[in-house]
């Protein structure tokens, strides 16, 4: 980020390099001529529009809309030369323009991203958004989604490449225009929009990283690094090994025992400064493997390469966090925020925990470990128990937890479990505002049975046959306090993808840094 300025304005810039303008297929002509291309395709009223800026540019418009044969259908896009090298008009398809219709944000999202890619193809330092044709009803959102949209699709990592291997990126400026504006309100929504982005961002650093670069101390230095900013409003505990091992926090540390790196858990708080009757108090735990070799249950070389992405989990309560130290403080949550880390890696040495061997976990259950790669549900054991002290109102964790939901919903959705209806739906709702997807999994008694261990209370993996996601759910929930509303997120598919989309680039996305944000203040 800080590539990218973007700028509200009631009037159009005369100056840009690229113009990009939204045409609905409602713009056409009309069913009859659904499948008409180019310039008959458009609807008088639009073609109108067009001819008038058409003027200005010698016909190239015209020409360039025929020569692609462009209709204006949804995600239908393309830019046209205006005859200078440097000044092209883009057309960039939408469902709807029209007040009536509830806009969709993701789709507006994308949109964004579509802008930001073709100001890059093109090079375009001055890239003009007009967007008269949005109704201002819908300014807000739609003003909101593409400045997302925009931010996201600039982002890059860098940190590991040296100068002369990076991409070059040059700075853009994008002005978003329509005489309807309210430009004090619209820009508010952008600059919410890029706090959002942001935060995304600062997930997707982290989960890049290389693995021997973000080791635990690091998930905890990024906490403290959130608390410790002037203003920030949260603050920090942190328990080291000797403090876990006092607490009774023996899963998270049968983990660690093969790693040369000390484990933590770090719980950050965030309380609002006017506590409302309504403020509830939130628990948001996220899993934090910063690598994940499987331990004696070695993963494959396949499933190695990926394994960084192990504590995406835990970055996403951190960006949540990030994004609520950096609030203007009339924004921020009306409710308790707090974020539980545990954090340690899945390695192998002499003392490496062994299949069969059996841990008391903070809550005093007992569990057989017969899969040292079924580790996340071991950390996630101990933060869970440790949240009877915290009397939470609501938790959601979320874990790269399982290969068998990524199996089932591959990388665009995440699993939910949960059996609260009423959360259920609220997380789904979030998710669907932040152009993220969750999709309910059964967290089934009957599956239960499978994870009975002949030698302790539990075991840490299912029998044969019972599905993989599901049961660790299951385990989970064994450990989260009685009475206590609880959401299990497994995004080990979304969480680091090999194909994204317009504002997404293969890699760590930042999974759930928007959803949660949505959900805190849905709630
Ligand atoms: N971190 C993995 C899950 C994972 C797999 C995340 C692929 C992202 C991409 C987790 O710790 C794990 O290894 N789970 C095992 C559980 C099994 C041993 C019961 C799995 O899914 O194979
Ligand atoms: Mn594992
Ligand atoms: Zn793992």
């Amino acid at each position: 980020m800080g590539q990218v300025k973007i700028s509200l304005s009631k009037s159009a810039p005369e100056d840009c390099e690229l113009l990009v303008l939204p045409v609905s297929a409602a713009q056409t002509k009309g069913s009859k001529s659904k499948s008409a291309t180019g310039w008959s395709a458009f609807a008088p009223s639009l073609r109108q529009q067009l001819k008038e800026l058409d003027q200005e540019f010698d016909g190239y418009l015209k020409s360039g809309i025929e020569h692609f044969e462009f209709s204006p259908g949804a995600f239908n896009r393309v830019s046209i030369n205006l005859g200078e090298p440097d000044l092209f008009l883009r057309l960039s398809g939408v469902t709807s323009l029209d007040a009536q219709d509830p806009p969709d944000a993701q789709e507006w999202r994308r949109f964004g991203g579509d802008v930001w890619k073709a100001a890059k193809e093109h090079n375009s330092k001055k890239v003009s958004v007009v967007l008269d044709s949005v109704p201002a009803t819908n300014a807000r959102l739609i003003v909101e989604a593409i400045s997302e949209g925009i931010h996201l699709a600039s982002y890059q990592f860098n940190d590991f490449k040296s100068s002369n291997s990076r991409s070059k990126t040059s700075a853009r400026t994008f002005v978003l225009s329509s005489q309807s504006f309210n430009t004090r309100q619209m820009s508010k929504a952008a600059a919410l929009a890029e706090l959002r982005a942001e935060s995304t961002a600062f997930a997707r650093d982290l989960v890049n990283t290389p693995p021997s670069n973000l080791q635990p101390r690091d998930l905890v230095a990024t906490a403290r690094k959130i608390a410790s900013k002037k203003g920030s409003g949260i603050t920090q505990r942190t328990f080291n090994r000797a403090q876990l091992s006092k607490m009774g926090a023996n899963a998270l540390l049968a983990v660690s025992r093969g790693s040369d790196a000390a484990p933590y858990m770090t719980h950050l708080v965030y309380k609002p400064v006017n506590r409302s009757k309504r403020c509830k108090r939130v628990v948001l735990v996220g899993k934090g493997v910063t690598y994940d070799s499987g331990g004696l249950s070695i993963k494959t070389r396949q499933g190695l390469m990926t394994m960084k992405c192990d504590m995406a989990g835990a970055a996403c309560m951190l960006g949540v966090m990030h994004a609520i130290s950096r609030m203007p403080k009339a924004d921020r949550p009306t409710h308790e925020v707090h974020a539980l880390i545990p954090t340690s890696e899945n390695m192998i040495n002499g003392s490496s925990v062994k299949p069969g061997d059996v841990v008391r976990a903070l809550n005093g259950k007992t569990i057989e470990i017969l899969n040292t790669d079924a580790e996340g549900r071991l950390l996630l054991a101990d933060a869970l128990s440790y949240t009877e002290k915290l009397d939470a109102d609501i938790i959601v964790d979320a874990a790269t937890l399982t290969g068998a939901c990524m199996a089932a919903l591959g990388s665009k959705l995440a699993g939910l479990f949960t059996d609260d209806d009423d959360l259920c739906d609220m997380l789904i709702t979030a998710a669907h505002d932040a152009g993220e997807k969750l999709w309910p999994l059964p967290l089934d008694s009957e599956y239960r049975s499978a994870i009975k261990s002949s030698v302790a209370d539990i075991k840490n993996i299912g029998s044969g046959g019972a599905p993989g996601a599901t049961t660790a759910a299951l385990f989970l929930k064994e450990f989260v306090p009685e009475d206590v509303r609880w959401a299990h997120l497994d995004i080990a598919g979304p969480a680091f993808v090999d194909s994204g989309n317009e504002y997404i680039q293969p890699s760590a996305t930042g999974f759930g840094v928007g959803t949660l944000l949505q959900f805190i203040a849905q709630l």
